[in-house]
Order: C-alpha cells, then sequence, then structure tokens
C-alpha cells in the first residue's frame, strides 16, 4: 500500500527559518509559507517539506529537539502550522514535517529525567554506559554531565544525546536489544509524534539519520527491522501518510518500507560526482565522469525492486549550493536531468532560481560551512530582498550580498529564465507519464569519462529518449539502441540547439551544452 499522491509528488524543500519573515524578527514563520504557497504551486510544485519547527535550543538548527508535541514558538503556533496544513490541501499540495527520531536537545525533558541516578521512565530512553569511567565504544558521548553514573552516547554533536533503540550485535551488560522495553517505548513514542501531527493534517515526515536508529547494526538488520515495524503502523493506521529517509542507500531504506529515499552529498551513491566535486559532469568543461553513479544507481534500482522511490535532490541545507559549482545554462541542464528522472524531486528553496551559497559568514545555529546554502530566500528588489522588514543585522543568516544576486521577481519576468525552465520541465514531466516518478529507466550511453549521459524512460504508452550533454563540445552517440525511431522521432523539449541524425553513420549528433527529450 502507497500513497497515490506520490506517484506525481514533486517536492520543494523549505528551510523555515530563512524563507519569508512575516513579523520582522528576522527569521522565517509559517506565515511567511502561507503567503508564500502559491508562488510553490505556480512553480509546479504539489508538496514541501519543512526542515524541523519543533521546540529547540536551536544548536543544531532545529534538528535538536526539545519537545516533539509543540512548535518553536518563533514559527508561530500549533494552530498556525495546522492551518499551514489546510491550506497546502485546498491547493492539493501535500506537506512533510522533518522528524529527528534518534536523538534530542540535551534540554529534553526525557534527557533531564534520564540523568537522575533514580530509575524512572526514561531511564533508558537514551543509550547510557553503566559507569562513567566507560565511553560506548566507538561513538562519541556526554561524561560527567549527571549523578546517574555512566555516559551518554551522542548521535551527531555534543548536544545530541541518541535515543535508545538498542543494539543489534551486543557485547555489553549496558548495550539492550531493540525487543527490550527501553527500545521499544523509544520507538511507541516516536509513533505518537507521528499520529500527533498527522492528525493535525501533517502528510508525512522526512526522517532524520534513518539509518542510524539501531547501534553496533553492521549492515543495517536492526534498523531495517525498526523501520518495517513503523511502515506496518503506518499501513495500518495511516495508509496515506509517507515517509522519506535521510539514509542514501535506496536498497536498505526501501526494503526497510520507507516510500522514498534521496540520495545524498555522502555515502555510496556518487551523487557529488554530478554536482559537487571538482570536475562535476554537469560542469561545462566536460571533464567529469557519470559512470559510477549510473553504475550504484542502477545497483539500488535493481535491489530495491522498485519497492518506493529514489529522489535526487538538487541540494539541501546541508550542502553546497548547486549555484557553487554550476552556472547559468549548466544549471538549466542540470535541472532538466533532475527533472527526467524517476523518484520525486526535490527542489531546495531557492535553487529554481539559482541561489548563491554565501562565502565567509559566520556559522549561524550550528550550520557552519552550510550556513552559506541557508541564506534567505531573494524574493524582490525591496528590503532584504523581500525577505523580512527587520533590520539587516537583525536577519537569522545573513541575505547574499551580491549586488547581482537572482531574485524571483525578475526570473518571473524573464522567460528565459532559470525559474522558468523550472516551471516548464516539471509541466512536461506532469504530462509526460514515461517521465513520471514511478516510469522505468533504462540507460542507453553511459561511458566513463563520456558525454553525453542518455537514457529511455518509458510508462505502458510512451518512450522518450532524453540525452543529455553538458560539456560544451558536440558529442554523437549510436542510435542503435536508443529505443526511438530517429526517422520519425521528434524533440519535444529542447535546450540548446537542435539534435540531429546522421543517416549515413547512424548516430545522434548532440549539440555541447544541450539536452532533448525525444518521442
Ligand atoms: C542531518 C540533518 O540534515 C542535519 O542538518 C543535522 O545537523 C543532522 N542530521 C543531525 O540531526
Ligand atoms: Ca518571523
Amino acid at each position: 500500500m502507497a500513497a497515490k499522491w506520490l506517484d506525481s509528488a514533486v517536492f520543494y524543500e523549505i528551510y523555515p527559518q530563512s524563507f519569508q519573515d512575516t513579523n520582522a524578527d528576522g527569521i522565517g514563520d509559517f506565515q511567511g509559507i502561507m503567503k508564500r504557497l502559491d508562488y510553490i504551486k505556480e512553480l509546479g510544485c504539489n508538496a514541501i517539506w519543512i526542515n524541523p519547527c519543533f521546540a529547540s535550543p536551536f544548536g543544531d538548527a532545529g534538528y535538536d529537539v526539545s519537545d516533539y508535541y509543540t512548535v518553536a514558538p518563533r514559527y508561530g503556533t500549533n494552530e498556525d502550522l495546522k492551518e499551514l496544513f489546510a491550506q497546502a490541501h485546498q491547493r492539493e499540495m501535500h506537506v512533510l514535517l522533518d522528524l529527528v527520531p534518534g536523538h534530542t536537545s540535551v534540554e529534553h525533558p526525557w534527557f533531564k529525567e534520564s540523568m537522575k541516578p533514580e530509575k524512572n521512565v526514561y531511564t533508558d530512553r537514551y543509550i547510557w554506559t553503566d559507569s562513567v569511567w566507560e565511553a560506548p565504544e566507538g561513538a562519541q558521548s556526554l561524561r560527567g554531565i549527571s549523578d546517574r553514573d555512566g555516559s551518554c552516547m551522542v548521535n551527531f554533536f555534543s548536544h545530541q544525546p541518541a535515543l535508545n533503540y538498542g543494539f543489534y550485535e551486543r557485547n555489553r551488560p549496558w548495550q539492550q536489544a531493540p525487543e527490550d522495553e527501553g527500545p521499544q517505548a523509544s520507538l511507541e513514542e516516536m509513533k505518537n509524534v507521528m499520529r500527533f501531527w498527522f492528525s493535525m493534517g501533517c502528510d508525512g515526515f522526512r526522517v532524520d539519520m534513518a539509518g542510524a536508529m539501531v547501534k553496533n547494526d553492521p549492515e543495517s538488520k536492526g534498523t531495517i527491522a525498526l523501520w518495517q515495524n513503523v511502515r506496518a503502523f503506518l499501513d495500518r493506521e495511516f495508509p496515506d501518510k509517507v515517509l522519506v529517509s535521510e539514509w542514501g542507500e535506496p536498497d536498505k531504506s526501501l526494503q526497510g518500507g520507507f516510500h522514498m529515499d534521496f540520495l545524498l552529498h555522502f555515502g555510496p551513491s556518487h551523487y557529488n560526482d554530478l554536482f559537487r566535486c571538482e570536475e562535476p559532469f554537469f560542469s561545462s568543461r566536460g571533464k567529469g565522469d557519470v559512470k559510477a553513479f549510473v553504475e550504484k544507481y542502477l545497483d539500488n534500482y535493481r535491489k530495491s525492486e522498485r519497492k518506493g522511490l529514489i529522489c535526487i535532490p538538487s541540494g539541501n541545507h546541508d550542502m553546497d549550493r548547486l549555484a557553487r559549482s554550476l552556472q547559468g545554462d549548466e544549471l538549466k541542464i542540470a535541472f532538466a536531468f533532475l527533472l527526467s528522472m524517476p523518484g520525486a524531486p526535490f527542489i531546495y528553496y531557492g535553487d529554481e532560481i539559482g541561489m548563491r551559497y554565501v562565502e565567509g559568514i559566520h556559522s549561524v545555529e550550528g550550520g557552519y560551512n552550510r550556513t552559506g546554502s541557508r541564506s534567505p530566500m531573494q524574493w524582490d528588489h525591496t528590503a532584504n530582498a523581500g525577505f523580512s522588514s527587520a533590520s539587516p543585522e537583525k536577519l537569522y543568516v545573513k541575505m547574499d550580498p551580491m549586488e547581482d544576486r537572482p531574485c524571483a521577481e525578475d526570473q518571473l519576468a524573464e522567460p528565459a529564465s532559470l525559474y522558468h525552465e523550472v516551471q516548464k520541465l516539471i509541466r512536461l514531466r506532469g504530462a509526460h507519464t514515461a517521465l513520471g516518478n514511478k516510469a522505468d529507466i533504462e540507460f542507453v550511453y553511459v561511458e566513463e569519462n563520456k558525454y553525453p549521459l542518455a537514457y529511455v524512460r518509458s510508462s505502458e504508452d510512451e518512450t522518450v529518449l532524453v540525452i543529455v550533454n553538458p560539456s560544451k563540445e558536440a558529442c554523437r552517440i549510436s542510435t542503435a539502441n536508443t529505443k526511438v525511431d530517429p526517422a520519425k522521432a521528434k524533440a519535444f523539449y529542447q535546450l540548446g540547439d537542435s539534435v540531429s541524425y546522421d543517416e549515413k553513420t547512424g548516430e545522434w549528433v548532440v549539440p555541447g551544452g544541450s539536452v532533448h527529450f525525444i518521442a
């Protein structure tokens, strides 16, 4: 069972701090998101993912939750969020929140209780060794912070203690089994969190660090089993709700029952080879390599037996902006790829207008080098680019200071803008079943260190050949196995110069810097 709406979902990721401020405190808010729903819809996205918006001391931008049941006051109230769900639904849009099940803030009341030496309901909610002199092997921990005798494992930053979902392999007495009472209670509480927000109108969650729940779990078997349990819960109680994992290993996550997984800038996917490395495949220099990416993608595609979607994001709040390594037409070409691949596309706010990575700014709320990708959305030419009417020094993150910084207003007015290319591509995706989230893919030209990349997308009633050539040099590929008849087929989407067919050699001649959807 899976939510039908996912078949045509195109997501827009909103980092709530930086999207739209409506009360001049310099921080984005729910009212601001509501105000911009039409913009997102007009772009073509019909679903959004909002980064964590729960109560938090914001040591890691909200990935350090102190109350899963209450939103952070700076964004509004629970009622505002409920209203946001309703307004999105009126527009036939869906909303995912961000669930952080692996750890909390040190300020969470559960953690404070678990620090007490007296046994209580929260004693086993986190992973504690049974002596302060023993630190958990291979992990960071908090030590000497409590009257309770023990060290507490952390998941990410030192202020993010790991919730206890048990150990798959156990060799110390304090390591509990996933089936034990403490780990089971942690899991049941997360289900309650989900129930709570689902009942408010939330459509699902992006799940933080989904692959790292059960510890000492070398093949992820314990973590996969845990998520299968959660999926059974969803199928039973909330069959229309969905989960997308921050895991980056679809062969595991989709087996665990996630509806989708997205590829990340870390892990085995080779996602970085495309957009963020010294010679990205999408650079016009034409020195990149796409082969390792495709091999891994196909491996995952086969291993996951199409149980769910493999999603390729344009970027996210943890990685460099796409526009840090690609410019101009390179960005359009990258989007033509992103929006013609299977899986649900995820567009990071501002990527649709080519927002830049802001260089040289101070870390904000645990962002460090990620802060440059979290700057305020650039809407127009009013104060603070229309993000906020607060004075510039009050802004959550500094604006991109460049005079020629892109903004949505200009791009809406310019037919040849990146915004309009993205909009056009999303519309085409919606109009062609073969370009849909679940339609098949077969790669027909992928050679090491060579261009172009070509693949065939197909549904029951349609076959589309996609040829992508980011390199400035023209190239040729044989028409032999490209699945469409070169004499009859026509490009219904073209970026750059036209593709032609050389009858003598039986090859497609692909101009430099071009993309073609041919049927
Ligand atoms: C992944 C999130 O995307 C990132 O922003 C966060 O810092 C870590 N997980 C820890 O929750
Ligand atoms: Ca605000």
